[in-house]
C-alpha cells in the first residue's frame, strides 16, 4: 500500500475515534426516547411558567368596566395582553410597575394599522401613517378600548 493512503486511513481511523468519543459524551441522556429529539426537551417546556394568563378569568375580574367597554368594540378579536405585555406578575401583585401601560404615539397604533400590502387588507382595516389625520394622535379620536365609541 503507498504510504500517502497509509496516511489517509490514520488521519481516517483517527476522525472516527474522534467522533465517537464525542458521540458517547455529548448525546443528552433522553435521546432518541421518541426518534430524534432530545425526549426531557417536552418536560422542560411543559414545566415553564405561563405567561399570558387567561384574560376572562383575570383582567376582567378587576377591571369590568374596561373589559366591558372592550368586550363591544371593534378590537374584541384581539387580546389585553397584545397592548399590555404578558400579565401574570401584575394579576398575582396588581400593581401599576408590574404592567405595561402603553405610550400612545401613532407608531404604537399603526404597527397593526398602517398600511402594508403583505397584510389582508379586510382583515385589518388599514389608513395611510402619513396622510390619516397627519400629526395627530390616534386615541384623540379612537378610544384604545372602542375604536368607535
Ligand atoms: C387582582 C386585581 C387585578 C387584576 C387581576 C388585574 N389588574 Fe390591572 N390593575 C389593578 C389595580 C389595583 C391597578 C392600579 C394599580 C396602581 O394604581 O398601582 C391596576 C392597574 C392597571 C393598569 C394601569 C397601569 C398604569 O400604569 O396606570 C393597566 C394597564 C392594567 N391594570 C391592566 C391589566 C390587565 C391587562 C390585566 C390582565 C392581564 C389586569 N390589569 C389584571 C388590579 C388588577
Ligand atoms: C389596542 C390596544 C389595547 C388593548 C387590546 C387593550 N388596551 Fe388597555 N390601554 C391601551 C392604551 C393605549 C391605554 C392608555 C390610554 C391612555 O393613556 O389614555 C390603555 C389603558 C388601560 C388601563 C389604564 C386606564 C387608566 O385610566 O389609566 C387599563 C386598566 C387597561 N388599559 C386595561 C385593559 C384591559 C383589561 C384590556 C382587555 C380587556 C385592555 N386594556 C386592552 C390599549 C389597549
Ligand atoms: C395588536 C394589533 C392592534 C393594535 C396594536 C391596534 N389595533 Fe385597532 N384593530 C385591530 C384588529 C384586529 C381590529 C379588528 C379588525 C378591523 O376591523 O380592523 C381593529 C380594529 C380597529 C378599528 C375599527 C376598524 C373598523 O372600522 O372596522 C379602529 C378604528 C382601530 N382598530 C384603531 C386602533 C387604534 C387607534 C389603535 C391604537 C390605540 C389600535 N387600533 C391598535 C388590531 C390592532
Ligand atoms: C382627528 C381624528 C382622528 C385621528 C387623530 C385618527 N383617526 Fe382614524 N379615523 C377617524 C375617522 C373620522 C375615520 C373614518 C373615516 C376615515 O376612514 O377617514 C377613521 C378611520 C380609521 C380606521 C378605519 C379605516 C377603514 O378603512 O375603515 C382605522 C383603522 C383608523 N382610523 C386608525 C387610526 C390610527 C391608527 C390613527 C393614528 C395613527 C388614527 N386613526 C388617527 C378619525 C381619526
Amino acid at each position: 500500500m503507498p504510504i500517502q493512503v497509509k496516511r489517509l486511513l490514520m488521519v481516517f481511523g483517527l476522525f472516527i475515534a474522534i467522533m465517537a468519543v464525542l458521540i458517547y459524551f455529548l448525546t443528552p441522556e433522553s435521546w432518541g426516547e421518541f426518534g430524534h429529539y432530545r425526549g426531557l426537551a417536552l418536560k422542560e417546556i411543559a414545566d415553564k411558567e405561563v405567561k399570558h394568563v387567561d384574560v376572562n378569568e383575570t383582567c376582567a375580574m378587576c377591571h369590568d368596566s374596561i373589559s366591558a367597554t372592550f368586550a363591544s368594540g371593534e378590537h374584541k378579536s384581539i387580546n389585553c395582553q397584545n397592548c399590555h405585555n404578558v400579565g401574570y406578575k401584575h394579576v398575582e401583585d396588581p400593581t401599576k410597575e408590574n404592567i405595561v401601560k402603553p405610550e400612545v404615539t401613532r407608531d404604537f397604533c399603526l404597527r397593526c394599522h398602517a398600511k402594508n400590502p403583505a397584510r389582508p387588507e379586510n382583515y385589518i382595516k388599514q389608513v395611510d401613517a402619513i396622510e390619516h389625520n397627519k400629526d395627530k394622535v390616534c386615541i384623540n379620536c379612537h378610544n384604545p378600548h372602542k375604536p368607535w365609541e
